[in-house]
């Protein structure tokens, strides 16, 4: 594997300044030097997520997670120390000196021959859909109302039969190994390559980028002993739950706004209608990777499920999925037709928008879903009922959006607004009292939890002393080290940095920053980055390390105080022995009592 210099390295950080990276993914705001929002990498209501553009550090104070822009994008891209190189180089416009490692090179190469086998493939089903003994496929689409401008658009085709796509595929030179690995032709037991596609209404699915990555294929009669629709498998280049149908369109709008659809039909269907800003999911759960695409492009998503049980399901998830990550998600609700695809046929595009516009919060769908369980008409139904929504209500932390909903739901559900505060209020008084009760919510540290029992005085005093070597390095580092040593930090994580610091070669801030952040382990950069940034308060660094300094020589005197003690209970001590630990005893007492 190659191994990517440290300067190259400091170029691609300095190209990608952390606050952008992480905006990209997380809404942040500014506060005092320092920006915080909800952290990506796990659930939380409020903010415990912060970053620092000086020291381009995050940390969440609530997860523990923390490190720099090479952490993060590795973490929330889930790629390989040397992928996340990649993609914060390209992504900051720095060019990378060419592999020299074969395995690599192959496997690019490869997968540039799939790009160049999908792009051939997408052309050769689209030609061959106007063509004459495509018939049936013109008459399915004339049928779902599809016109030209959309067909070409998507690039939509017909495929063919037997192995007419492989055939082709091999006239245009490409091999077999290239061709297999896309899936688009399979060689059966006799060894025959037989196209997977057949006679269906084909979609190509492309990258953001516009890159043909895999295809959907629809049946086009309404024989169910075929599924309706078969898609490519996972390959080199596709993987289902980083991709969404239509992205690649919908991002040109620069509309703030991203509907989500269900379907392939559904998303063609709005985009014809004029609703352009549309992407599909294709399936019913919408994945973390997904919900954080959406957000790098939108700042609002409205859902548009199938009217059906399963798509309701899917709308909560979605809800909960976009909701951590920052979105502003909305339900759109639609009676009259089973689909966006059924509705906008039915009553048009500006019914759609009007729809659009009236969409639903997470707050009112969970009540709304609520509701289909009990019947108001009945008095005890409609007790539990306020029981239930207010537990939802005195979740929303933010009291005037509180308000608006409480102001809703009693005139939607003629419950007087009295009586749901007054259940609010008892509810809220609940939910933190048993928060404070609830051992689990307390922090934790994760090592503390399997060591003995070490205070966050002591943590926080071991942080700090990081600190000031990192940040005042040429300040402390005489007076700390000569007094202050490894086998003295509690927490192994220290230890470690505290070792990693010394040992360096490098004396200067910058350089120390360098050292650290090549150091490739995440609990090692997650306690890095929460030293980087707490809040220590420190006015003077001289006089801070001279208060850390004594409190270390007590700890340690009175250690060995303790233990002579004990050995001085011991009567087979030879006498010389005996008056010298107590003249060291009578020193150790002194001294502590000048401190
Ligand atoms: P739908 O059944 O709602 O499809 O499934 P649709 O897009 O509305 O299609 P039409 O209108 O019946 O032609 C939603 C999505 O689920 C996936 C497809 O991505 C589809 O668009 N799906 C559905 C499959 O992958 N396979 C299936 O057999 C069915
Ligand atoms: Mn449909």
């Amino acid at each position: 594997m190659v191994q990517y210099s440290n300067e190259l390295k400091e170029e691609i950080r300095a190209a990608n300044d952390i606050v952008d990276v992480i905006s990209q993914y997380v809404t942040l705001k500014r506060s005092g030097r320092n920006y915080f929002g909800i952290c990506p990498f796990h659930r939380e209501k409020s903010p415990s997520f912060s970053v620092s553009p000086d020291r381009q550090y995050f940390h969440c104070f609530g997860c523990h997670k923390g490190g720099d822009v090479f952490t993060f994008i590795s973490e929330i891209e889930k790629l390989s120390f040397k992928e996340t190189i990649e993609f914060l180089a390209e992504r900051g416009h720095v060019t990378l000196p060419i592999e020299q490692d074969e395995g690599f090179n192959e496997k690019q190469y490869l997968k540039d021959r799939m790009y160049k086998v999908n792009l051939e493939t997408t052309l050769f089903f689209h030609e061959r859909l106007y063509q004459p003994l495509a018939k049936i496929a013109q008459n399915y689409v004339k049928e779902r109302k599809l016109d030209n401008n959309t067909l070409k658009a998507f690039k939509i085709g017909y495929s063919g039969e037997y192995n007419e796509l492989y055939k082709h595929l091999k006239s245009q030179g490409f091999k077999d190994n290239e061709i297999l690995a896309t899936g688009l032709v399979n060689k059966n037991d006799r060894g025959e390559f037989i196209d997977r596609f057949r006679k269906r209404l084909m979609f190509p699915i492309m990258s953001v980028n516009g890159k043909v990555v895999a295809f959907g294929g629809r049946r086009l009669d309404n024989n169910e002993k075929s599924a309706k629709y078969i898609n490519s498998n996972e390959n080199l280049v596709y993987s289902k739950k980083q991709h969404l149908f239509a992205l690649n369109l919908a991002k040109q709008t620069n509309s703030k706004q991203i509907i989500l659809v269900e379907g392939y039909m559904d998303a063609i269907s709005l985009y014809q209608r004029g609703i352009q800003n549309v992407v599909a999911s294709l399936g019913t759960a919408l994945t973390e990777e997904q919900g954080r695409l959406l957000r790098k492009y939108s700042e609002q998503v409205l859902m548009s499920y199938d009217s059906d049980g399963a798509g309701q399901e899917a709308i909560m998830r979605g809800l909960e999925i976009l909701g951590t990550q920052g979105c502003d998600a909305r339900v759109i609700q639609m009676e009259g037709a089973k689909d966006p695809d059924e509705y906008v046929i039915k009553y048009g595009s500006e019914r759609f928008n009007l729809l659009a516009k009236n969409a639903i919060s997470l707050v009112e769908f969970k009540v709304k879903m609520l509701k289909s369980n009990y019947n108001l008409e009945n008095a005890t139904d409609k007790v539990r009922f306020l029981k239930e929504i207010t537990e939802i209500l005195s979740q929303v932390e933010n009291k005037i959006e509180q308000e608006i909903y409480i102001d809703k739901i009693s005139k939607q559900y003629v419950i007087s607004k009295e009586a749901i505060y007054a259940e609010v209020n008892k509810q809220a008084y609940k939910n933190q009292s048993s928060k404070d009760n609830n051992i689990l919510n307390r922090p934790v540290h994760k090592e503390v939890k399997v060591k003995e029992e070490i205070s966050e005085a002591i943590i926080k005093r071991e942080n700090m002393i990081l600190y000031l070597l990192i940040n005042h390095y040429e300040e402390s580092v005489v007076d700390i080290t000569s007094n202050i040593l490894k086998e003295d930090f509690k927490l192994e994580v220290n230890q470690k940095i505290f070792e990693a610091i010394t040992n360096s070669k490098e004396k200067s801030k910058e350089r120390i920053l360098q050292v650290l952040s090549n150091i490739e382990d995440s609990d090692l950069q997650s306690q890095i980055s929460e030293i980087m940034l707490s809040d220590y308060e420190i006015t003077s660094v001289q006089k801070c390390i001279e208060d850390i300094i004594i409190i270390y020589t007590k700890e340690r005197l009175n250690n060995r105080k303790l233990a002579i003690i004990k050995e001085l209970e011991n009567s087979n001590l030879p006498n010389e022995e005996v008056s010298r630990l107590e003249v060291e005893l009578n020193n150790i007492i002194i001294e502590l009592a000048k401190m």
